[in-house]
């Protein structure tokens, strides 16, 4: 008999495309083979995001799609489970099935080690299933191990979830229950197992990040910089970054790590969301513009050259024309070599939703559009600005032209070569030529010498 077939669409943060490899790996372990193409797949999973309203939207507009390949499917004989997981299951619940029948399981996001067992009752019941509690075990303790034998440059590893600190405008805390850190052991094991496929750079994963605490047995806890310099011991990790982080938890050792681990590559996405302190504690950020400057110099300290990325918000309710003009002041004073930024969306349950002074959707629209035009130009300057230098790229897949590969910089910007594919999981320097807007092109260092496979020293 042919493997049953699994399809899985991601949407949202890198903490779900982290989940959904878990969620693959979890079931290819009872038998399941990976599909492209929902229209063959035997179980779809859509990994969803609650995080704006557009987000849902998008859900539910495959849902629909969806509906429809499992109805064509249905008259060829064929039998399709429909699973909703990610933070739209976890927010909305047996409503999803309420809108959308055709689904059969909604998981939450600390539920999906269960989701075998949930296929396996669907499928033999033919009832819906919903499983959204915040369960008193840890999913991570139930999940296989990270399977030997694919091979990639680098990979994800969540180590914090969860959040306590309550933004007036986010979902999270609700979605993704409370801030919990998982234990050093576990993730240098996890880590360790990566190495040995391949992996040479790990990106650690929280929605805080930086408020890693990992209980160990030998401290009462571990800050995230001690992690990070245990997992900078393995030789294979050659590279390590994390996302993302909040003003209030960077602390001062983690600071000085840019400057004396050479391992951890400089870039750090530190959102800031507003300008005005007035717009800031009104989303309880619990900072002041002022403190976010004097951090990011503590931070260009450590590491000069460091590049910055944040997030910002427009059109948070009561923020004025004057306001937003604070945004756009701050972050032309700290020009950032990557953003992202959104507009407002009021998100059921959250206590901005419910404020006075909702900014209406043309405003909102302007200063997008207005804070996009100076972002976009600073992040052309910092990309041209490494044009002329010889940067250090971890290759990881092709590029798009034949001949070419593809990797990223310490920067993360993207950078593409002529190159042969035995460069795919290695580091080489590249001379960089030219920037265009969404990557960098540049040649092999000349009398570069590829060293041959990594052995997997481990
Ligand atoms: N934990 C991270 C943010 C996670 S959500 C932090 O504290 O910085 C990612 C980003 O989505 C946020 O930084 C914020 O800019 C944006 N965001 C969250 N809720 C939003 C909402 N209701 N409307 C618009 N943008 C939102
Ligand atoms: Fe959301 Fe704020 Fe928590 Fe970030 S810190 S996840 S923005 S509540
Ligand atoms: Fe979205 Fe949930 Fe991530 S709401 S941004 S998928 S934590």
């Amino acid at each position: 008999m042919s493997p049953k077939k699994l399809h899985i669409k991601t949407f949202g943060c890198q903490m779900n495309a982290y989940d959904s490899e878990r969620m693959a790996e979890a079931l290819e372990s009872q038998g399941y083979a990976l599909t492209h193409d929902a229209a063959e797949a035997d179980l779809v999973i859509l990994n969803t995001c609650h995080i704006r309203e557009k987000a849902v939207e998008k859900v539910y507009s495959e849902l629909g799609r969806v509906r429809l390949a499992k109805e064509d499917r249905k008259s060829r004989g064929l039998d399709t489970l429909i699973a909703v997981a990610g933070c739209v299951a976890q927010a909305e619940g047996s409503e999803i099935m309420a809108r959308a029948p055709a689904v059969d399981i909604v998981v939450g996001p600390q539920s999906y080690h269960r989701l075998a067992h949930l296929v396996e009752e669907a499928a033999a019941t033919g009832k819906g299933l919903v499983a959204t509690e915040f369960p008193a075990e840890e999913k991570f303790a139930h999940l296989p191990d990270r399977p030997k034998g694919k091979s990639r440059a680098s990979a994800f590893v969540t180590v914090q979830e969860g959040c306590d600190k309550f933004c007036t405008f986010c979902v999270v805390p609700y979605t993704r229950g409370a801030e919990f850190s998982r234990a050093p052991a576990e993730i240098i094991a996890e880590v360790e197992r990566l190495a040995t496929m391949g992996v040479r750079e790990i990106t650690l994963l929280g929605q805080n990040v930086n408020a890693y605490h990992g209980p160990h047995p030998d401290e009462s806890s571990w800050p995230l910089a001690r992690l990070l310099r245990s997992l900078a011991e393995i030789p294979a990790i050659e590279r390590l970054r994390y996302t993302t982080s909040h003003p209030l938890d960077m602390d001062e050792e983690l600071i000085a790590l840019f400057g004396n681990e050479p391992k951890l590559m400089p870039y750090l996405h530190l959102p800031f969301q507003a300008g005005s302190d007035r717009i800031l504690a009104a989303m309880n950020r619990k900072h002041t513009a002022a403190q976010y400057e004097a951090l990011i110099g503590k931070v260009r300290q450590a590491r000069p050259d460091i590049a910055l990325s944040t997030d910002i918000i427009v059109g948070f309710p009561g923020e004025t024309d004057a306001d937003f003009e604070e945004t756009l002041a701050l972050a032309a004073r700290v020009r950032f070599a990557q953003a992202f930024s959104f507009k407002y969306s009021p998100r059921p349950g959250t206590p901005a939703a419910s404020l006075e002074g909702q900014v209406p959707e043309a405003a909102k629209r302007e200063r997008l559009y207005a804070l996009q035009s100076l972002l976009d130009g600073d992040r052309h300057a910092f990309d041209r600005a490494t044009v002329g230098r010889s940067l250090e790229v971890l290759f990881e897949g092709r590029g798009r032209k034949p001949g070419q590969i593809a990797g990223r910089s310490p920067y993360l910007q993207a950078v593409h070569v002529e190159g042969p594919d035995e460069l795919i999981g290695q580091i080489a320097d590249v001379d960089i030529l030219a920037a265009s807007p969404n990557s960098l092109t540049g040649v092999i260092k000349s009398g570069f010498e590829w060293r041959g496979p990594v052995q997997a020293a481990v």
